[in-house]
């Protein structure tokens, strides 16, 4: 990570924490690592955030239905899914710092480190022939360029083939081979890589012995897989349709950094739609794109999303991408899309001795549907969130502001009601005015310090709008109305405040344009 991009992301960090968005959980104990807490800020955007994908998924296609399923479910779940023997992720420790890192992902870093050497060479190239460059003949002829794309494909190949066979030793041979470095001895002394099952159990019950042991799901989708005919049946579904939850999921992460990327307790939106058997590749497509255009309505950037095809599928999967986002610490994963077959269905039809199926009134006959699942992590939308909105401006008399530019629809508080003072009857009408937008619109009332205090804190933690209400308010019921991006201001009518906000603070409105 580049110093300047690891500074942006350790100031969102204590950003979150002055004001109320993140804090690290059991913080007077020292905290717990990788577990974080929401304060009061923090869990208005992640219930935006939470309402924004609901409603897209459950309101807007009539076919997809939510359920919430429980934390704890029967152990031999998680038998049939492979989790059991295969949610493992391979290890590797470095002897002198006694750090711990995922094998696999210190040679992807690698890779990604090769692709900027020639994301280097083309802009180079680009500037020294001007407007005559042909990008693509470069990188077909371009001797450096071509070493680079060389070792990248063989990396990959052999990262595909070590993880698909379990082939600890080569793994580690690939570390050696790159010559990767510990991040932070910078020594090349490891372990050999063994694998890690990453899921959490505990005892039910009072006794404590192994038929009591149960898992803390490490992913909600097998609650929707469980629960298919139940919901099929009851609610007289057709295939192809939808099944959505939002849930905490657990995972007990070997490397859990860089703040809640990465954590052994967060939550994810999953959604799995069930197709007839041949037009899973269709219907993944269809989501593939669709997933995209949620993402980007929401206006931080179409540049800070990509697709990444997944090499290494996992086991339930015929195939699979993520959406990358722009993190601060670069493009990481933020959802995946998999097509994963029948193999869920099958494998509990087998484990339970129930059958999972559909009957196709049309066809006249019954089938395991297959499966194309969307999952994104809502604390990874969060960090997209809040790490794009992060703005530190220099202003025009000199002085700066730090403003979170959060899309108004999912701004923790929309509207901020400021009495200019704490006298002659000004904060009775703010509270008038407040009381008739706060059906409608989280509303911050906040009648200390100056004004100009009082706009920076809102825009510190990203409230869109700012009425004040002055003397002349009473007199004429106009107030003024401060945007926060702009840092604009006008005066409006009280009554025209609640569609303005209306205007720009629905979630609806980004529905709209998906
Ligand atoms: N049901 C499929 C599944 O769980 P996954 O790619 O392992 O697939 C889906 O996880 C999403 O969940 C990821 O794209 C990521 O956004 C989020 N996620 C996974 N592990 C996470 C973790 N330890 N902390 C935060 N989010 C995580």
């Amino acid at each position: 990570m580049a110093q300047q991009d690891e500074n942006i992301l350790k100031k969102v960090v204590s950003h979150a924490k002055e004001y109320g968005f993140i804090f690290p959980s059991s913080e007077i104990y020292d905290g717990l690592s990788a577990v974080y807490d929401y304060g009061q800020n923090g869990v208005e955007l992640k219930n935006n955030i939470k309402e924004y994908w609901w409603q897209f998924m459950t309101r807007m296609h009539s076919n997809i239905v939510g359920i919430d399923s429980a934390i704890f479910m029967h152990p031999t779940i998680w038998k049939a899914s492979g989790h059991v023997d295969a949610f493992n992720d391979p290890m590797i420790d470095n002897k002198d710092s006694k750090k711990r890192y995922r094998a696999d992902v210190l040679i992807e870093d690698a890779v990604a480190k090769m692709e900027e050497k020639i994301d280097k060479e083309v802009e180079k190239a680009a500037k020294r022939f001007g407007e005559s460059f042909d990008k693509a003949m470069f990188v077909q002829t371009n001797g450096r360029v071509l070493e680079y794309l060389k070792k990248i494909n063989e990396t990959n190949a052999r990262l595909k083939a070590a993880m698909n066979n379990n082939d600890m030793a080569d793994l580690k041979q690939l570390v050696v081979d790159l010559e990767i470095t510990d991040p932070v001895s910078g020594s090349k002394n490891w372990t050999d890589a063994r694998q890690f099952n990453l899921m959490f159990s505990t005892d039910m019950g009072s006794i404590a012995e192994e038929a009591n042991k149960i898992y803390l799901r490490p992913e909600t989708a097998q609650g929707i897989f469980v629960n298919f005919l139940n919901v099929q049946k009851t609610g007289r579904m057709k295939v192809p349709f939808g099944i959505a939850q939002i849930g905490k999921a657990f995972r007990n992460e070997i490397v859990a950094r860089q703040f809640i990327f990465r954590m052994r307790d967060f939550e994810q939106m999953e959604m799995q739609f069930f197709v007839k058997p041949g037009e899973e590749m269709k219907w993944y497509e269809y989501w593939k794109e669709n997933r995209m255009k949620w993402h980007q309505a929401l206006g931080l950037g179409k540049e800070k999303y990509r697709f990444h095809d997944h090499l290494n599928l996992a086991h339930y999967a015929n195939a699979a991408c993520d959406i990358q986002f722009e993190f601060p610490m670069g493009f990481k994963e933020l959802e995946g899309i998999h097509s994963r077959t029948d193999f869920d269905l099958k494998s509990h039809e087998k484990f339970s001795g129930k059958k999972l199926q559909y009957f196709d009134s049309e066809d006249n006959q019954n089938f395991v549907p297959y499966v194309v699942e969307t999952s994104v992590g809502l604390d990874r939308m969060f960090l997209s969130v809040l790490s794009s909105a992060y703005t530190e401006e220099k202003l025009e008399d000199g002085s700066e502001r730090i403003v979170l530019k959060i899309p108004p629809p999912l701004a923790p508080s929309k509207v901020a009601i400021l009495p200019l003072i704490k006298k002659d009857g000004l904060p009775e009408k703010a509270e008038a005015i407040m009381n008739s937008l706060r059906f409608d619109f989280q509303c911050y009332y906040e009648d200390k310090d100056t004004i100009g205090k009082r706009y920076r804190r809102m825009d510190a933690i990203g409230t869109p709008f700012c009425l004040t209400i002055d003397h002349q308010t009473l007199q004429d019921e106009t107030i003024t109305i401060r945007y926060r991006d702009s840092m604009k201001q006008d005066r409006v009518k009280v009554d025209e405040v609640h569609k303005l906000l209306e205007k720009e603070c629905a979630i609806k409105n980004l529905l709209r344009v998906i």
